[in-house]
């Protein structure tokens, strides 16, 4: 699912677009109590207006009835593809697939994180996962402005082993982050839509981006089998 050179592909998801926008409305809407206003407009802006109560990563992992829902819906998708994900992980050990979104407001620049690898994440929590498979990441923009995609990445570090640090975030849980600033300028847009999705490399640096104006993603990680020659 991934280009081996550049360490990420590109993907096309309209068709599940809308399955992700009603993910989101009920689960947001038990976090709220409060219905969103209908459409994709009235949808984001409620996002947006209550992005404190959707500050914290539990408050963004759906609930676990929509979850369900929406796993149908992916795994029609995703079966197109000749090496197709088996599973979506469980990090934070709720008993149901992780599937979680972010709020990033205008010029949100507390609203996002470093520059990191996901691998760092499953390192520095000592998370398990199944042997005979690696993990992949899909991260899609379901509002953001397409002139200045809201991730940014450094294709083909994932065939690099970079060191990092950790330090304290505001939750008390431990993050790693990349103490060399010289791969700042490393960091390109990812060349991703509304629509769309970018598959990415475990090990691939990537970070989000905050612009003026207002970002909704939704990501996740898949477990795909490691074929011949895999690492
Ligand atoms: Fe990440």
């Amino acid at each position: 699912m991934c280009d081996q050179n550049s360490g990420y592909s590109v993907q096309d998801i309209s068709r599940i677009l809308p399955s992700f926008e009603s993910a989101i409305r009920g689960h947001a809407s038990r976090i709220i109590n409060e219905a969103p206003p209908d459409g994709r407009v009235g949808l984001y802006q409620f996002l947006v207006e209550n992005h404190a109560s959707f500050k914290s990563k539990f408050s963004r992992i759906l609930n676990r009835d929509v979850t369900i829902e929406l796993i149908a819906d992916l795994s029609s998708w995703w079966a197109e593809f000749d090496l197709p994900p088996e599973f979506i992980t469980d990090e934070e050990l709720l008993g149901y697939p992780n599937i979680y979104f972010r709020v990033v407001r205008p010029f949100g620049y507390a609203d996002v994180g470093g520059i990191h690898a996901d691998k760092w994440f499953w390192e520095l929590g000592n998370l398990q996962f199944p042997v005979g498979y690696k993990r992949i990441k899909f991260w899609a923009p379901l509002l953001q402005n397409d002139d200045e995609p809201s991730l940014t990445i450094f294709p083909g570090s994932h065939l690099q082993t970079l060191g990092y640090s950790v330090r304290l975030g505001d939750d008390g849980r431990t993050r790693p982050f990349l103490p060399n600033s010289d791969f700042e300028k490393n960091m390109l847009p990812a060349p991703v839509r509304v629509g769309q999705c970018v598959i990415f490399e475990d090990q691939l640096l990537h970070c989000g981006r905050a612009t003026d104006s207002p970002r909704v993603s939704v990501e996740f990680t898949m477990g795909i089998r490691t074929t011949a020659g895999d690492a």
